[in-house]
């Protein structure tokens, strides 16, 4: 296939205070959930959704949603504990977009290799046209046994243009989108994780975006 443009359009999040309009935004491997409940202060229209298996992280900010929005609530905000390989049926087909940042374990190895079950999965929970926005930040050293350990390929644009988009197409995903750029380069993408890395330099970040039909 051809080759797909370089980094002509910037990852979604990064804009993601410029966002307009209505719709549910699906956020899996939700960590501490900074990115839903930023985002939701900033898009009182929207309707956000953060996942994740482990909600320890989560205890602060899912105790801080439900507070007036004068005092820091943010009512357009719903988190839920799940792992990406059991989403629940009440979520299908609801999603305009489904994030996943700086995943780890098998949602980093999932969406890294193309695993079809699992995008089959984040699929299922989108609506028409909708968009997802993978980005993922290794450091090939001080990640190399876990990248071993999953398996992962180097994440090149060649691996994505040969191996990704197939797969992804496999599961209903067209991927219109992707680049690699430095960790300094960084704009402002509003996770926990992306401020902990923005400070070393060796790790590349690689995103994807991609459609439903
Ligand atoms: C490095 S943290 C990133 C958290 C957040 N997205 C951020 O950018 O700050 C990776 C997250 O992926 C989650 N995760 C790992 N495996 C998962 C799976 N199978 N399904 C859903 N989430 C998973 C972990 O629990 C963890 O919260």
């Amino acid at each position: 296939m051809a080759a797909l443009p370089d980094n002509s359009i910037k990852p979604l999040s990064t804009n993601s205070s410029d966002l307009i309009g209505e719709g549910v935004i699906i956020d899996i491997g939700t960590g501490d959930g900074r990115f839903v409940y930023q985002s939701a202060r900033l898009n009182p229209n929207k309707f956000y959704i953060g996942i994740d298996p482990n909600t320890r992280p989560l205890e602060k900010i899912s105790e801080k949603i439900h507070r007036k929005p004068a005092k820091g609530g943010a009512p357009n905000v719903l988190f839920i504990q799940s792992a990406v390989e059991d989403l629940p049926a009440e979520l299908d087909g609801i999603a305009n977009e489904v994030h996943v940042h700086f995943p780890w374990g098998s949602l980093l190895r999932a969406v890294a290799t193309g695993d079809l079950d699992v995008l089959r999965n984040l699929r299922r929970v989108c609506a028409r046209e909708a968009l997802l926005e993978v980005v993922i930040g290794l450091d090939p050293e001080r990640d190399q046994s876990e990248i071993e350990r999953l398996g992962i390929a180097s994440l090149t644009l060649e691996f994505i243009d040969n191996v990704l988009v197939s797969n992804y197409a496999a599961a209903g995903f067209r991927i219109i989108e992707r680049g690699i750029i430095a960790a300094s380069e960084w704009p402002r993408l509003n996770t926990s994780w992306a401020k902990r890395l923005e400070r070393n330099e060796r790790r590349a970040i690689t995103y994807v975006i991609a459609t439903t039909d």
